[in-house]
């Protein structure tokens, strides 16, 4: 089968079987192109709960695939390949954050949304790239744990003095390996292009961007702004699909390294297989750890709007 008549057997089963695709703009072009809806985590958990199908697909990662379950229990939610896990996700374990907020009683945990479920249970509020500073800023509560990328936290302790952050060390292996040296690598290979970059990169990076946000927050910048050449500090789908979007601009990658394995393993056969009955992973939560896990998701939803 080719790409494109893949895409028509996809399109055609997902109307005959009440199928919503939701895929993460770190996905490769052919499955955003299929897709019913795209864009950052935080932009696909708010969808996840308002979608209305039986079946919701999840091409991304694990922890996205069960925020739609937690948040939509009544629907069959499908992850598009098992294999695809964040390492981010699962670097912390429930037993050192409960020792965390033993030892530091009063604080409130938040956590990066690329955390697992369990690892919900024991958070207070979840926050994403695009609205972390906005959910901490809106807390009542000043005392904060911030778990478990401690390069986003470092940003946004950095634009909350008035918040009282403790960090704790995790990331991300695809954006922290990323050093100055590259930044002055494509710099000087493209002195005119404004770089652009995630803060789960170093602070280091950060320091040298002339706009850091979301994947979204990238996609969208590089759209409405008048300059004409990007460099782009984010997974390498973004500089791909820019080209695509953006045809009258130029996007370089910050490093030909960054790429998500993770996020690059689903494959528009995988997609097709979850919409014929026979791929992917039917994602199940005990429902005491879907409920747990709801409080923070929930006051997410609340705090972000
Ligand atoms: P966003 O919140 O920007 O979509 O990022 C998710 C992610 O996994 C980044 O590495
Ligand atoms: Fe996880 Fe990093 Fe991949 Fe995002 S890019 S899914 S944080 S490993």
């Amino acid at each position: 089968m080719t790409i494109l008549e893949m895409q028509n057997k996809i399109l055609e089963l997902k109307k005959e079987k009440d199928i919503c695709i939701l895929a993460h703009s770190y996905q490769r072009r052919e499955i955003i192109e299929i897709a019913d809806f795209t864009g950052d985590s935080y932009a696909l958990a708010k969808k996840a709960a308002a979608v209305d199908n039986k079946t919701v697909i999840m091409c991304g990662v694990r922890f996205m695939a069960e925020t739609v379950k937690i948040l939509s229990p009544e629907k069959t939610v499908i992850l598009s390949n098992s294999s695809a896990g964040c390492p981010m996700a699962e670097q912390m374990d429930k037993e050192l954050i409960e020792q965390l907020t033993e030892m530091n009683k009063g604080y409130k945990v938040v956590a990066y949304i690329n955390t697992t479920s369990e690892l919900k249970t024991v958070c207070d509020v979840c926050v994403t790239s695009s609205s972390a500073g906005k959910i901490i800023s809106a807390m009542p509560e000043n005392d904060i744990i911030f778990i478990p990328d401690i390069n986003l936290g470092t940003y946004i302790k950095n634009k909350l003095p008035e918040k009282n952050i403790m960090l704790v060390s995790g990331g991300c292996p695809t954006h922290a390996k990323i050093g100055l040296n590259d930044v002055k690598k494509a710099k000087s290979l493209h002195p005119n292009a404004l770089l652009l970059v995630h803060p789960e990169c170093i602070p280091a990076v950060q320091q040298e961007a002339d706009y850091i946000g979301s994947t979204s927050g990238i996609m969208d910048y590089a759209k409405n702004s008048d300059a004409k050449e990007f460099i782009i500090g984010t997974e390498n789908s973004i500089t791909e699909h820019l080209e695509y979007e953006c045809p009258d601009k130029k996007f370089y990658p910050l490093s030909k390294d960054m790429v998500c394995h993770n996020m690059k393993i689903t494959t528009l056969r995988d997609v097709l297989e979850c919409c014929e009955g026979c791929g992917g992973e039917e994602i199940t939560l005990p429902e005491d750890i879907r409920i747990k896990a709801k409080r923070c998701i929930d006051k997410m939803i609340e705090y972000g709007g």
